[in-house]
Formats: C-alpha cells, sequence, structure tokens
C-alpha cells in the first residue's frame, strides 16, 4: 500500500473514533440532558483544527486533484460530492461550537440541540469516510499512475496530524489518550 493511503487510512480511524465519542456524547446528553463538556470542548478543538485545515486540504490538493487530472469524467461526481461535503463542514463545526457555546451558558433547549448537532456531525463524518473508503480510493487506486502516487506520497508525509503524529500537539493530548482508552466502544449507547 503507498504511504499516503496508509496515512488515509490512520487517519480516518482517528476520525471515526471522534465520531464515535460525539455520538456517545450526544446519546448521553439525549438521554440524561448531561455529558462531558470538557470532552465536548476538546473534540470542538480537534474538529475544528483538523479535518478543513489538514485532513480535507490533503485529500484535495493532491489525491483528488490527481484524479481529476488523470480520469476527469470518470471521477467528477464522486469527487464533486466530497469536495461540497468539504465545503459544507466548516458552518457544521460552528454550529457545533455555538451549540456547545448554548450548552455552557445554560441556555433554555441548549442541551437538546447540541445533542441533536454533535449527532448529526458524527453521522456525516462517518458517512463522508465510508464514500471516500468505499469509491474515491478504490478508484484513485484504479486511475493514478505511479509519478501521481510518488508526488501524492512525499506531499502527505510532510504533512502533520495534531492526533497522530508521534508528540501530538498539548491540546490534543487528552483527546489522544481518550480515544485510545474507548478505541474499542461501539458506536452510540
Ligand atoms: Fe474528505
Ligand atoms: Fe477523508
Amino acid at each position: 500500500m503507498r504511504s499516503s493511503m496508509r496515512i488515509l487510512a490512520r487517519e480516518h480511524l482517528a476520525l471515526r473514533a471522534v465520531a464515535r465519542i460525539l455520538a456517545m456524547e450526544a446519546a448521553l446528553l439525549a438521554r440524561d440532558g448531561q455529558a462531558d463538556m470538557d470532552l465536548l470542548d476538546t473534540l470542538a478543538r480537534y474538529i475544528t483544527e483538523y479535518p478543513n485545515r489538514i485532513h480535507h486540504p490533503k485529500e484535495e490538493n493532491f489525491l483528488f486533484h490527481y484524479m481529476r487530472l488523470r480520469a476527469p469524467a470518470r471521477c467528477a461526481d464522486i469527487l464533486d460530492r466530497l469536495l461540497s461535503e468539504h465545503n459544507k463542514e466548516h458552518d457544521a463545526v460552528t454550529r457545533f461550537q455555538n451549540a456547545l457555546a448554548a450548552c455552557r451558558s445554560g441556555q433554555p433547549g441548549a442541551t437538546g440541540e447540541l445533542a441533536q448537532v454533535a449527532a448529526s456531525y458524527a453521522k456525516y463524518l462517518e458517512r463522508h469516510m465510508d464514500v471516500e473508503n468505499t469509491q474515491a480510493f478504490p478508484l484513485a487506486i484504479e486511475v493514478l499512475q505511479d509519478a501521481d502516487w510518488d508526488a501524492i506520497d512525499a506531499a502527505f508525509e510532510a504533512n502533520d496530524d495534531p492526533l497522530l503524529g508521534n508528540t501530538p500537539a498539548a491540546p490534543f493530548q487528552a483527546l489522544h489518550a481518550r480515544i485510545m482508552a474507548l478505541g474499542a466502544m461501539p458506536p452510540g449507547v
């Protein structure tokens, strides 16, 4: 397997863990009106920093870029869909941050809203990665040439993930430990 695909697979595993913890906290909020707010804060920081600034640009600027160059007609539909989802992510993260802030300040109805927003973000993230894993990445393997993969591998190796790097950035260390501890937990409650 090319190193870039290994990196993407590893990042998707970490994002899946994030999605599952979010779904679990959302279910606790909906059921009990309570959740681990500090963990939700850490998750909010992670999804603000990571998918839009590190993960998606890597896909768009390198993998998707070379796919469009090599097989524009075959790749158009799937890449247009994924790009449109990436573009909506900023708004989804902002909705999550706002719902979290409202909940923190004790606004009426904020708990239910946060549960709903967190659950829907988690669902989106899982679905988005399923489409990449089962449709876009296999298509990349079909259409890309060795020189494309060399360029993609080099670019990916120069990139870093605050959660997965050898020395996770300080704000993410708590989340990293939590994810490792909860890694085997099934989605939801
Ligand atoms: Fe993506
Ligand atoms: Fe992805």
